[in-house]
């Protein structure tokens, strides 16, 4: 089996956009708070983790003078972003750049993507970073924005109690039948991953691990506009 790496999630490229709404209860919705959260003069935008390009597109369709920089690391997910923006007419606004955002956040001179970003954005990605490397990140991020920037972060958060888990799994099943499909059958589609780069498999933390590595980042207000059961929508401002 092909190895993947962590957060392509399904084996073929191709299966990723319809499998992740079956997968997810209400992803398009978590991705709206994060463009709804943007400030109307948002202009440069950073994405890391942008995978086949969901977030760039409801972001460029919200903000006609808005630039994205799109980050992944994977040449697969880039290559389909690209497509889908392309398609879409939005190429003279966004830039894919393969990179590791963990490298960004450890060795920023490696990558020539300038600071001074109105805001960064991010969903489904950073939990694949440990916490050590989450907080560098989140302070890298602070360190590249402008001087009232925002972040906004989607991400699974590590469930508070075993009980919660269980609650938050019975959720996600449900939601999977209400698609017409069902774990197992999403399952069968997932492709198998190994460490790549900074970035294995779920690192989950807590949301309110979350929330304090943001203030220890040095961002002021720290915000959650959207929770839904284990996912969430958090960032803030500087
Ligand atoms: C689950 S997908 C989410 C994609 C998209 N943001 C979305 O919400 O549909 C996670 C993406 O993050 C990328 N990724 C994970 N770790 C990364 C890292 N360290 N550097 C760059 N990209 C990374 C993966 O390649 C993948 O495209």
């Amino acid at each position: 089996m092909q190895q993947l790496f962590p957060g392509e999630v399904f084996a073929n490229t191709t299966d990723f956009d319809t499998g992740i709404r079956q997968l997810l209860p209400r992803y398009d919705e978590m991705l709206e708070v994060i463009a709804r959260c943007l400030p109307s003069t948002s202009r440069r935008i950073l994405e890391l983790g942008c995978g086949t390009g969901e977030l760039s597109l409801k972001i460029l369709n919200r903000f006609p003078d808005a630039q994205v920089i799109a980050l992944d690391y994977s040449p697969r997910m880039l290559q389909f972003a690209q497509d889908k923006i392309t398609a879409a007419g939005y190429q003279q606004r966004w830039t894919g750049i393969q990179a590791d955002f963990g490298d960004w956040a450890n060795n920023p001179e490696n990558l020539n993507i300038g600071s001074k970003f109105d805001a960064c954005v991010s969903s489904l990605a950073i939990h694949h970073l440990h916490d050590e490397m989450k907080l560098k990140l989140f302070e890298r991020i602070a360190a590249s924005l402008t001087q009232d920037g925002c972040f906004w972060n989607a991400d699974p958060t590590l469930p508070e109690s075993p009980a919660l888990a269980e609650v938050y799994k019975a959720v996600r099943e449900e939601w999977s039948v209400q698609q017409g499909t069902n774990s197992t059958e999403i399952r069968a589609k997932l492709g198998a991953s190994s460490t790549q780069g900074y970035s294995s498999q779920d690192q989950l933390a807590t949301l309110d691990a979350h929330l304090q590595m943001l203030s220890k980042a040095g961002f002021k207000i720290v915000a959650v506009p959207w929770k839904y059961y284990g996912l969430a929508v958090f960032g803030g401002w500087l």
